[in-house]
């Protein structure tokens, strides 16, 4: 069930779009920041507020990458795998952040603070190799810089 905040500001949204519909990656996003995640009731919750089918939605969730419908940690490190950083020194940092935080690709460290992620381009190719925790970019990345990153996380 939605809270009344998160009716209340996907009804906001909402009333931008002739369809409540065309809502749905700010409504999911809504819930997401409230939640951390949309579980499968909750896409069914916030479908009914489109007055959309669950499947139309879910369907919009799958195609917006940024949708976690698994629940994730605290923080969500999105490493990118495109091109440049992979040039750049990709597969040596991820090995590094895998090893650093004792988890694969797709895992969440046992404490909850991180889930690790691939990602397309972060369009911050100038800067390869990047990496996104939550909002924030980080570039230019090594080893050492990972580390003070993760470090300032851990406190
Ligand atoms: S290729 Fe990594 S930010 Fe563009």
């Amino acid at each position: 069930m939605l809270s009344p905040e998160e009716q209340q500001e996907i009804a906001a949204v909402a009333a931008h779009y002739e369809l409540k519909k065309a809502a749905g990656i700010d409504a999911l996003r809504i819930v997401q920041r409230h939640r951390g995640w949309v579980s499968d009731q909750t896409l069914r919750d916030v479908a009914e507020a489109l007055e959309m089918s669950p499947t139309d939605l879910d369907s919009v969730a799958t195609f917006y990458n940024l949708i976690f419908r698994r629940p994730v940690g605290r923080h969500v490190i999105l490493i990118c795998d495109s091109v440049s950083c992979w040039v750049m020194g990709y597969e040596n940092l991820l090995d590094h952040l895998q090893r650093r935080l004792g988890i694969g690709l797709g895992q969440t460290t046992s404490d909850g603070l991180f889930t690790l992620l691939p990602h397309v381009c972060l369009g911050a190719c100038d800067q390869a190799p990047a990496m996104m925790i939550d909002d924030q970019l980080y570039g230019c990345l090594d080893a050492e810089k990972i580390d003070a990153i993760l470090g300032s996380f851990e406190k």
